[in-house]
C-alpha cells in the first residue's frame, strides 16, 4: 500500500465492532443455553478464527455479517474437535479458548500461525495447570502447539504476574466449571469485557480493585449483544485528525469502557481538541461519538496503571509523540515485546526510517518530537497495528510511504484503507 501526505481529513466514519467483545460473544454464546444474537460483530480474521474453532467443536454459528447467531449447546455441549483448532494470528482466541478447553472432558490441540507460535503461553499454562488441567506446550518452549487434556477443575486464588485480560479471561472461563470460587488478582486492572459480558449471561462475579472473583454456575443464558465500535480502531482516525492540519472528524459509535480508554486521557494530556458526544449505554459497555480536530500537541509521560488501558494504542501514540513538541516517555510497557511483533522494536525501527528521534528502552521508548518526518518503506512484519499506525504517520510525512504486508489489517479492520480514503484529500 502506498500513502502520500494528506492536506486534511474531514467527514464521518463508523467504527467496526470491538475485537475483544466480538471474540467473547462467540465463546460465551457457544456455552450458553439458547441462541445468542450478535449485532455489529467484527468480521476481522481474528474473530473469524474464534468462529472457526467453535464450529469445529460442534457449535452452529450463522454468520450473516450484520448479524451473527450462535446456537449455544450449554456448558457441557462442546464436542471434541476432529482436527487441530487453528487460532490463526489471534492471541485472544488461543488464550481464552484454552481456559474453556481446560474444563472439557476431551483432549484437543491448539495451534496458530508463525507469530502465535512465538507468543508466551506459560502465563496461561501455569494457572490452568494449577486448577487441575493437563496442558502441555508440545515443543516445550512455552508456546503453541498446546495439547490440552481437560477435566475436573479446582477453584484457585491466582496472583497474575502480568496485567493481561487474556490471562484473566482464560482463568475466569475455567472458573465457570471449578468446584468453588476462583479469583484472579492482577498488578493493574486490565480490560473487563469478560466480566461485563459474563454478568449479562447470568454469571455471579465480584470485582474489587484489581481482583475478580467468579462463582461456578450451572448454566448461562443466551443474550442479544450489540458490539460497540472498537476504540483501538478509532485510535487511527483520532491520531490522523490530530496530526494532519485542517482536519475535523466525526467518529461514530466508539466503545469508551474506562478499562480501554487510556488513549483519550493521553490525547487530552497532550492538548488534543477532542470531544465526546451522545454518551450512551453507561451501565454496560459505554459508547460515544467522538469529534476530533487538528491540534498542537505537547509531549507527555505514559506509565503505570494507564498502560493496560491503552496497550494496543501505544504504536499510534508513538506516532502522535513524533508530531508533538518536546519529549514523550513510554515506560512500564514490556508487554509490547510479546504482541503480534515485538512492538518496541517494530515501532522504533520504522520510526527511525522516517527520520524520527526515538530511543527504544527495555520497557518502552523515548521520543523527541517536533521535527518533520519523511516517507519511507515500512515493513509491517504482518502486524496489523504497525501497518495502520504507520499509514497514519504517512499522512503527515513529506513524500510517499510504502507499507509492506499491509494486507494484515484484515486481522482487526478489513475496511481500514477504504474508510481512510473516504476521509482524506
Ligand atoms: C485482549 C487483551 C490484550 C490486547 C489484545 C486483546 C483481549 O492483550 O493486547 O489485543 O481481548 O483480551 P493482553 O490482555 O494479553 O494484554
Amino acid at each position: 500500500m502506498e500513502i502520500k501526505k494528506s492536506k486534511a481529513l474531514n467527514g464521518e466514519v463508523i467504527i467496526p465492532g470491538d475485537k475483544s467483545i466480538s471474540h467473547r460473544s462467540i465463546m460465551l454464546g457457544g456455552i450458553s443455553e439458547g441462541i445468542t444474537e450478535v449485532h455489529h460483530f467484527l468480521q476481522g480474521a481474528d474473530c473469524l478464527s474464534s468462529i472457526d474453532c467453535f464450529r469445529k467443536m460442534g457449535i452452529r454459528i450463522e454468520n450473516h455479517h450484520d448479524i451473527v447467531r450462535i446456537h449455544g449447546r450449554g456448558l457441557r455441549g462442546l464436542k471434541q474437535p476432529e482436527s487441530v483448532l487453528d487460532t490463526g494470528n489471534s492471541g485472544t482466541t488461543t488464550r481464552l479458548i484454552s481456559g474453556l478447553l481446560a474444563a472439557q472432558n476431551f483432549e484437543s490441540i491448539l495451534n496458530g500461525d508463525e507469530s502465535i507460535q512465538k507468543r508466551p503461553m506459560t502465563r496461561i499454562i501455569t494457572p490452568l495447570a494449577r486448577m487441575g488441567s493437563q496442558i502441555e506446550s508440545l515443543n516445550h518452549n512455552g508456546c503453541t502447539p498446546l495439547h490440552i487434556k481437560g477435566g475436573a477443575l479446582k477453584g484457585i486464588n491466582y496472583n497474575s504476574p502480568v496485567a493481561s485480560a487474556q490471562v484473566k479471561s482464560a482463568i475466569l472461563l475455567a472458573g465457570l466449571y471449578a468446584d468453588k470460587a476462583t479469583s484472579v488478582t492482577e498488578p493493574y486492572l486490565s480490560r473487563n469485557h469478560t466480566e461485563l459480558m459474563m454478568k449479562s449471561f447470568g454469571v455471579n462475579l465480584e470485582s474489587s480493585h484489581t481482583t475478580t472473583t467468579i462463582y461456578p454456575v450451572n448454566q448461562l443464558s443466551a443474550q442479544k449483544i450489540i458490539v460497540p465500535g472498537d476504540i483501538s480502531s478509532a485510535a487511527y482516525f483520532i491520531a490522523a485528525a490530530l496530526i494532519v492540519p485542517n482536519s475535523h472528524l466525526f467518529i461514530k459509535n466508539v466503545g469508551i469502557n474506562p478499562t480501554r480508554s487510556g488513549l483519550l486521557d493521553v490525547c487530552r494530556d497532550m492538548g488534543a481538541d477532542i470531544a465526546l458526544e451522545n454518551i450512551r449505554d453507561k451501565e454496560t459497555e459505554p459508547v460515544a461519538d467522538i469529534i476530533v480536530k487538528s491540534s498542537s500537541l505537547q509531549g507527555t509521560v505514559i506509565e503505570g496503571a494507564i498502560i493496560p488501558r491503552l496497550i494496543d494504542e501505544l504504536p499510534v501514540i508513538a506516532i502522535l509523540a513524533c508530531f508533538a513538541n518536546g519529549q514523550t516517555v513510554i515506560k512500564d510497557a514490556k508487554e509490547l515485546k510479546v504482541k503480534e511483533t515485538n512492538r518496541i522494536d517494530t515501532v522504533s525501527e520504522n520510526l527511525s526510517l522516517m527520520g524520527a528521534n526515538v530511543t527504544p528502552t527495555d520497557d518502552g521508548m523515548i521520543i523527541q518530537g517536533g521535527s518533520p518526518l519523511h516517507g519511507a518503506v515500512i515493513d509491517s512484519k504482518a502486524d496489523h497495528r504497525i501497518a495502520m499506525s504507520f499509514s497514519v504517520a504517512a499522512l503527515n510525512c513529506e513524500g510517499m510511504t510504502t507499507i509492506k504486508g499491509s494486507d494484515c489489517i484484515d486481522i482487526s479492520y478489513p475496511t481500514f484503507f477504504m474508510d481512510l480514503a473516504k476521509l482524506t484529500k
